[in-house]
């Protein structure tokens, strides 16, 4: 056990990626507060973060849009620290039919939290931003000075406006901020115990694999074989979500360290390597020993045709790299799909 290290804020820490993380800033030996209003998520992960790291994170259920909460938040909890703010919606297709509120959600809440954070004097935090960012970029792989494109959906949108919101706050404030542009997180904590869980038919391509291939979902439809790429289906950069955790770590580290160049920062996190659909769907049937069904369709509005990382400035200055294969995103993937249906069953 590690020596214990400051107090996290985890907003939407109940969440895919934000569960993972807590898990790995136990490990590291932070103390960890989650807030979270589980809209996208369940409280029986709070038991399964304890299985894990036999500590379990206080808990604070709360919407972040409601400032009043976020305020008695941090008196409730004030050895606070440091935020790391992954609570947003995110379904790309909702957020075009739902704007405003996409939003108030991912909007409103960085502004209250941020503001709550300035009263309270706590000047770190890490934001979740995606590789939405870069749109269909014009060159590969994307570094983070390759052009921010205009967004293609609110969704999209909020990730922009977040890390401006976060670099304006940097040049007259205390805040420093590091933001993480994520790419395709896969995967499940190796214990199966923690993973994604899409409500309703899942829109990304693993637990679209990951149903179909036990029987929930019909073929796997993908989406166009007609692009400029080796096989002709589109390339994304996969990383497996431990991989993500741990990205989180690091960045904490760097700002509790003082150890940034600017007082906001941004950073790719991604593998570095680009592989087609169907090289993640032989990925999966390799990793799982299933046959997968699939059909080629026609291709999805609004798709990419390929984007990957370039991932030097993340492994040089943030001194993270993502150490898992394609292979072991599946597998994880498919362990945890095997663990949801085992429980449903039981039920
Ligand atoms: P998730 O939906 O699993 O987790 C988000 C959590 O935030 C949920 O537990 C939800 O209940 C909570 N939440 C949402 N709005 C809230 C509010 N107003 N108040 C309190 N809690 C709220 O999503 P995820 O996949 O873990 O994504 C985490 C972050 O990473 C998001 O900001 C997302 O936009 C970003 N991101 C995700 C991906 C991806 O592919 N999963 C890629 C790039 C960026
Ligand atoms: C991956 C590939 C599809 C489903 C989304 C968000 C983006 C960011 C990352 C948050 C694509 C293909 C998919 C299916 C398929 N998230 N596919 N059949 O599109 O890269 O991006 O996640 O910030 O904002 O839009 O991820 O998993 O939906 O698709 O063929 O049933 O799989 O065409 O090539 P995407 P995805």
């Amino acid at each position: 056990m590690n020596q214990s290290k400051p107090c996290v804020l985890v907003t939407g820490g109940m969440g895919y990626i934000g569960s993972h993380t807590v898990v790995a800033l136990f490990r590291q030996g932070y103390d960890v507060v989650i807030a979270d209003n589980l809209c996208n998520s369940d409280v029986l992960i709070l038991d399964r973060i304890e299985q894990i790291s036999a500590q379990r994170p206080r808990f604070h259920q709360l919407d972040l849009c409601d400032k009043t909460s976020v305020r008695e938040l941090f008196k409730l909890e004030p050895t606070i620290q440091a935020v790391i703010h992954f609570a947003a919606l995110k379904a790309v297709g909702d957020s075009v039919k739902k704007p405003l509120m996409y939003y108030q959600n991912n909007l409103g809440s960085l502004l209250n939290l941020l503001e709550t954070m300035q009263e309270s004097g706590v000047n770190n935090i890490v934001f979740s931003s995606s590789c939405t960012v870069y749109g269909e970029p014009d060159s590969l792989p994307v570094t983070e000075t390759t052009p921010v494109k205009p967004a293609t959906s609110p969704y999209g949108n909020t990730k922009q406006i977040g890390e401006e919101i976060l670099a304006d706050l940097s040049k007259v404030s205390d805040v420093h901020s590091i933001a993480l542009r994520y790419f395709n997180p896969v995967g499940a904590h190796e214990s199966a115990l923690i993973g994604e869980f899409p409500k309703g038919t899942p829109n990304n391509l693993v637990p679209f694999i990951t149903q179909s291939a036990i029987g929930k979902l019909g073929p796997l439809q993908v989406y166009g074989n007609d692009y400029n790429t080796p096989d002709g289906t589109c390339i994304r950069d996969y990383i497996h979500v431990e991989d993500v955790a741990e990205a989180h770590v690091a960045a904490m580290h760097r700002l509790l360290s003082n150890q940034q160049q600017d007082t906001f920062e941004v950073f790719n996190i991604g593998t570095g390597q680009g592989n087609t659909v169907l090289e993640a769907i032989h990925a999966f049937e390799q990793s799982s020993g299933q046959k997968l069904q699939y059909i080629i369709t026609s291709r999805r509005e609004g798709d990419i045709e390929k984007v990957y990382a370039d991932t030097s400035k993340s492994n040089q200055i943030l001194g993270w790299k993502a150490e898992k294969s394609l292979f072991e995103m599946m597998q994880s993937a498919w362990a945890w799909e095997l663990q949801l249906s085992k429980n449903s069953q039981n039920e």
